[in-house]
């Protein structure tokens, strides 16, 4: 039996946190595994255009981003990993497919609409800032999933709109030419891997609330001493489900660990302490992946190397879906 395709995005902006690794990370990886799934997963460079414009950046992001994931576990012989910016048939889909999609449709995406009343609220022009690639995202998307007939798209809450709009596209366009290009369906990750940061609000960049994933062991201990704690005093039974410092336990133990702090909680374990073995718990977690990460990092060839190899074998199936979509619209030979 055929196996269903999953596939997957991550757009290379910004350094990976530790939310990004319990919410996002961790649990691809693990879904990476199952022997009964066709997995695909890319780093969706030209997306980052859209909001980086620093060459630099653009370049330590995904450099990064495919250090972090190779570093944690990713297995590149089971799951094909690649960058998009290797995969030419995307861009060429992306085109034939804006000539198909509704300008109307776009009007429509959340961020696009979010960046117009925006400008609506601060009484600049409404077109104020936002490029063709803001307004044109979601057919870029649409195209690195359909280039690979993308069954299964993994994705968070605020990209199922996306995800809608890659199967009106394809819809669109096999009514138009031919049925060639299969559905895609979203899947959302649970809201229980959701983490939070210092603060206790949602771990987001935004919030500067982030507790990096490959920093020093010194570094993170100082960041885990910062998680907002209240003013009870050692020996004061504290409420283990309001606390950040408990909720972050929860993301790295297993039951047993997490009953056991509970009753710690209960016994009115001192904040120092708890940070401490929370630190401890942590730490050696990610010691392993940090100095993978870290020799990764001193010598892009081997992470060069990996993506290379996964564009060649994702290319298998690219190109022989962009020439049937050629052909369907009436690009072909003369001859
Ligand atoms: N836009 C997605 C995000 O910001 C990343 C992405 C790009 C993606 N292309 C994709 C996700 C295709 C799934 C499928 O999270």
């Amino acid at each position: 039996m055929k196996k269903p395709r999953v596939l997957t995005g991550i757009t290379t902006t910004g350094t990976p946190h530790l939310g990004n690794y319990v919410g996002a990370i961790r649990p691809a990886i693990e879904a990476s595994e199952d022997p009964d799934v066709d997995s695909y997963l890319f780093l969706a460079d030209y997306h980052s255009l859209i909001k980086c414009q620093k060459p630099e950046l653009v370049m330590q992001s995904s450099k990064e981003i495919a250090a972090a994931w190779l570093s944690l576990g990713l297995d590149p012989n089971r799951t094909i990993f690649y960058r998009q910016s290797d995969i030419p048939e995307i861009t060429e889909l992306t085109w034939i497919l804006t000539c198909c999609s509704a300008k109307g449709l776009m009007n429509r995406a959340h961020a696009y609409k979010a960046a117009v009343s925006s400008n609506e609220d601060s009484g600049e022009d409404s077109d104020f800032g936002i490029t063709m690639g803001l307004f044109s995202y979601p057919i870029l998307m649409a195209a690195d999933i359909l280039v690979f007939s993308g069954e299964r798209i993994p994705v968070g809450k605020d990209q199922i709109q996306h995800v809608e709009m890659a199967r009106d596209i394809a819809q669109r366009f096999n009514h138009s030419f031919s049925k060639i290009l299969t559905i895609p369906e979203a899947i959302v990750g649970e809201e229980s891997s959701v983490l939070l940061g210092l603060d206790g609000r949602k771990m987001s960049k935004s919030y500067n609330n982030i507790i990096p994933l490959f920093c020093s062991e010194k570094q993170l201990k100082k960041s885990i001493n910062r998680i907002k704690t209240n003013l009870l005093e050692p020996g004061d039974p504290k409420s283990a489900d309001d606390s950040a410092v408990f909720h972050l336990w929860c993301a790295f133990s297993d039951e047993n660990e997490i009953s056991n702090m509970r009753s710690k909680f209960q016994d009115g374990i001192g904040w120092g302490d708890a940070k401490k073995i929370l630190f401890e718990k942590v730490n050696d977690q990610l010691s392993e992946p940090r100095d993978n990460f870290r020799r990764l990092m001193e010598d892009g060839s081997y992470i060069e190397m990996i993506l290379k190899k996964g564009a060649e074998r994702a290319r298998e199936q690219s190109t022989s879906l962009i020439d049937k979509v050629r052909k369907a619209v009436g690009i072909v030979s003369l001859s």
